[in-house]
């Protein structure tokens, strides 16, 4: 079995492009921006959902997909609702880990970091982008908390259609979040699982790259 998988991952591997360092420049947001649109121009299926890991109040690990909406220079940007799991977590604790995943193109990245919220005007700005119904959702979704049933949730969005007929303010408690990287790991599936690692690491400022084994 274990052959079988080597076998077909070899074979189905024309994504092998040589050594990662040919591509790489002295700071992660390139090659991030990058792979993002390579993912894209590939059209794997959901390129910019990624995974975000944080702490949580009761000491695991709480992980979840969320769309990677915008890619700033400094960092990934999300949107939620800050009053959620995740938001309350990342309240006490702003380390929190993204994880990408992009089986056809054996691509991986993790980046490390803290969230900060973003300034309000560009959630406005995104929230303002969106579907109507998305924005009554935001209100009426109040994100993670137990819901006694589905008929709840639709009498919410149903009294919400009412007093939003068109313009939909954005919720206080809705907004984006800056993934503020302190490291990022690219993951490349090469031959003979000899993969590449290569991983960006801010120290004093500036970022160190080095190459992990696989
Ligand atoms: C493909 C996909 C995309 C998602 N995108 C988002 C998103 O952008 N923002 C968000 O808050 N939740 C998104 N979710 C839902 C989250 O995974 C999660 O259920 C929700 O945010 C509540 O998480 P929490 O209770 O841990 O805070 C998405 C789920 C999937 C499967």
């Amino acid at each position: 079995m274990e052959e079988f998988l080597d076998l077909l991952r070899n074979d189905h591997h024309s994504f092998d492009q040589g050594k990662l360092e040919d591509h790489i420049g002295n700071e992660p947001f390139t090659l991030l921006a990058k792979w993002l649109r390579e993912a894209i121009e590939k059209q794997v299926s959901e390129p910019n959902a990624m995974s975000i890991s944080t702490i949580g109040l009761d000491g695991f690990p709480h992980a979840r997909i969320v769309y990677l909406k915008e890619l700033l220079e400094d960092g990934p940007i999300f949107y939620t609702n800050y009053a959620s799991d995740k938001g309350k977590s990342i309240e006490a604790n702003p380390n929190i880990q993204a994880l990408i995943f992009w089986p056809g193109l054996e691509r991986q990245i993790r980046i490390m970091g803290t969230a900060e919220k973003v300034p309000e005007e560009m959630s406005d700005t995104y929230f303002q982008s969106r579907p109507w119904g998305s924005k009554i959702g935001a209100w009426a979704s109040h994100q993670s908390e137990v819901l006694a049933s589905r008929e709840e949730l639709e009498e919410r969005v149903h009294e919400l259609a009412l007093k939003y007929p068109v313009e939909v303010p954005r919720p206080p408690h809705w907004g984006g979040y800056l993934l503020r990287p302190i490291q990022i790991e690219f993951w490349q599936g090469r031959r003979s699982r000899l993969h590449d690692r290569i991983v960006f690491e801010l120290e004093e400022g500036s970022w160190k790259i080095y190459r992990k084994n696989p």
